[in-house]
């Protein structure tokens, strides 16, 4: 990324201090920031703390600029391989998708010819305003790239869509920005990605549940959004973080993961990692059952839905390649070629979980199974594993 240089305006709104944070992450990664604090943004940050941090002038006024040369913001403009605008807000996306240029910011906007991301921050229902919304659609149609926002507690009390993405994220979506469609051939495709166990409530306060780490689903995920796959994660409970610019919808019960999968459709591809319990509790107790006279209760096991089964026979509705996983300890290729046939899915990625340290760990040893042949792929980290799946799904796909 050294060398590069964005310009990055600044919007008004509660998370502009969010946007100091980008700074310092993009200055670290040795990309010049040029910055453009608009009047509204400057009541959140000092231009001060922005000169510091971009080491550069805080460019506010367009009359100030066109002083010096009367064609100031044109340059300023064009003087950027790319314009991130964080926090974008309701009205700087009004004024780009009108086109108006009445500040330094929309006209920027309005005389750019470089690739803009925008990162919406604003309260939740002005987020979902029909005006909003359809300015959205319409910068979208032109080619502008959104990052976030997020959903989540907003600094006006409320809760859900409208928080400014994290700032890792942002230079995430920056970076994949400043790639180019080449390096994101999965532009345009949906992915679905299971991850990290089911828990299944005996009572209020007892589980079934098992020890799938999620690391690897996690991986999968990030590496399909980095080649430009709109990416929805469903996952069990797990330590682990959102990747980047993936959407995370978490869920504990099998029941739920499949509703959310459904939900999730249609997408092009669907990677199934979850380690979803096999049986429930036929009967969730709604009270804790309690120690007695009676001994031990007898936990009744009914069978959860097989959300990769059901999704292989979606009929229309069924992702164009459905990759499942067989955890197995012997006879890997023969046991995953059956699940392959009995699920209905495309692959199989069958790891060997009989070598230590698999479950729950860094690496993984995995077999790529389709109906045309097997593959076995040597010891490698998750992360590589991911990668190389991607880019299997890449080449079956495009
Ligand atoms: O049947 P088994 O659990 O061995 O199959 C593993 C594969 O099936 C994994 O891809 C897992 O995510 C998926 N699976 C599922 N729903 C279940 C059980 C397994 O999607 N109820």
């Amino acid at each position: 990324m050294s060398g590069q240089r964005v310009l990055l305006i600044v919007g008004g709104g509660v998370a502009a201090y969010k946007a100091l944070e980008l700074v310092r992450l993009l200055r670290k990664a040795g990309v010049a920031v040029r910055p453009i604090l608009t009047r509204a943004g400057a009541q959140f940050v000092t231009p001060l703390s922005l000169e510091a941090l971009c080491e550069d002038k805080v460019y506010q006024d367009l009359f100030a600029l066109t002083d010096d040369s009367g064609m100031g913001h044109i340059e300023l403009s064009r003087s950027a391989d790319l314009v991130v605008v964080a926090p974008a807000t309701a009205d700087l996306m009004a004024k780009a998708a009108a086109g108006l240029a009445d500040d330094l910011a929309s006209t920027t906007l309005l005389a750019t010819d470089k690739p803009v991301l925008m990162a919406p921050a604003m309260n939740l229902r002005m987020w979902l305003h029909a005006a909003t919304q359809a300015n959205l659609a319409t910068l979208k149609a032109r080619g502008v790239l959104f990052v976030g926002p997020d959903e989540g507690a907003m600094a006006c009390g409320e809760f859900g869509p409208g928080r400014l993405a994290e700032p890792p994220v942002i230079f995430e979506a920056f970076m994949a920005a400043l790639a180019g469609p080449a390096a994101r051939p999965l532009l345009g495709k949906r992915a679905l990605v299971t991850a990290g166990p089911t828990v299944e409530p005996i009572d209020p306060v007892r589980l079934l549940t098992n020890r799938s780490s999620g690391k690897q689903g996690y991986a999968i995920a990030e590496a399909l959004a980095r080649l430009g796959a709109d990416v929805t994660l469903v996952s069990g409970p797990t330590g682990l973080a959102a990747p980047p610019a993936v959407k995370r919808v978490q869920v504990e019960t099998a029941d739920q993961m499949l509703a959310a999968c459904q939900a999730a459709l249609p997408a092009d591809v669907a990677v199934l990692t979850a380690a979803v319990a096999d049986w429930k509790p036929a009967q969730t107790e709604g009270l804790k059952l309690k120690k007695g006279q009676t001994g031990a209760p007898t936990l009744q096991l009914v069978e959860t839905p097989d959300i990769l089964a059901t999704l292989s026979k979606a009929g229309a509705q069924r992702p164009r390649l459905v990759v499942g996983f067989a955890a197995e300890t012997n006879d890997l290729e023969a046991n995953a070629r059956a699940k392959l046939a009995r699920k209905g899915c495309d692959w199989i990625i069958a790891n060997d979980v009989s070598q230590a340290g698999v479950m729950g760990g860094d690496e993984n040893t995995v077999n790529l199974i389709t109906h045309e042949g097997a593959e076995s792929w040597p010891m490698a980290s998750k992360a590589e594993v991911a990668r190389r799946l991607a880019e299997r799904i890449v080449q079956a796909l495009v």
